[in-house]
């Protein structure tokens, strides 16, 4: 079943220059761009982002790090697209995440994990509404 996702690539990425190759594996991966934005956000947009987890103790500095510089917001578009997205992404912990995953090969970090993918179609209208509302 075709889905869209909202992808973020986070402010790690864009310093370290790994826009294009993470890009670029969702690209070969077969999953469409339908939007998509380089933009720096600030502290409301990530409270709205996160909403869940900010009463979290990992919560304040992970809001420092996604306002911390310009990052890449799209929404990708493909059969089963927010789980296989999440498998291209690999485990949330970088340290852990399997190599040949986009973190397990470029992350070592819980918090500079470079890419965020939504959880559920759930998550996926909610936060695909909070970055892009104008997407038809
Ligand atoms: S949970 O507990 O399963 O709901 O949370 P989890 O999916 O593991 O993580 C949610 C997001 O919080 C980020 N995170 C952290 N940021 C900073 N510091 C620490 N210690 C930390 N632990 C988790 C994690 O990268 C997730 O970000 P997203 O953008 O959702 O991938």
């Amino acid at each position: 079943m075709s889905q869209r996702t909202l992808v973020l690539l986070k402010p790690d990425t864009v310093r370290r220059g790994l826009v294009g190759e993470i890009l670029g594996r969702f690209e070969a991966k077969g999953l469409s761009i339908v939007a998509m934005e380089l933009r720096t956000i600030d502290g409301e947009t990530a409270d709205q982002h996160y909403a869940e987890h900010v009463e979290r103790d990992f919560y304040p500095p992970l809001r420092t790090f996604v306002t911390s510089g310009p990052l890449v917001a799209l929404v990708l578009e493909g059969d089963e697209a927010i789980e296989v997205v999440r498998a291209l992404n690999g485990a949330t912990d970088g340290r852990k995440a399997a190599p040949g995953t986009i973190r397990g090969d470029h992350s070592l970090s819980n918090r500079e994990n470079l890419v965020h993918g939504s959880d559920s179609p759930e998550s996926a209208e909610r936060e695909i509404k909070i970055w892009f509302p104008d997407l038809p």
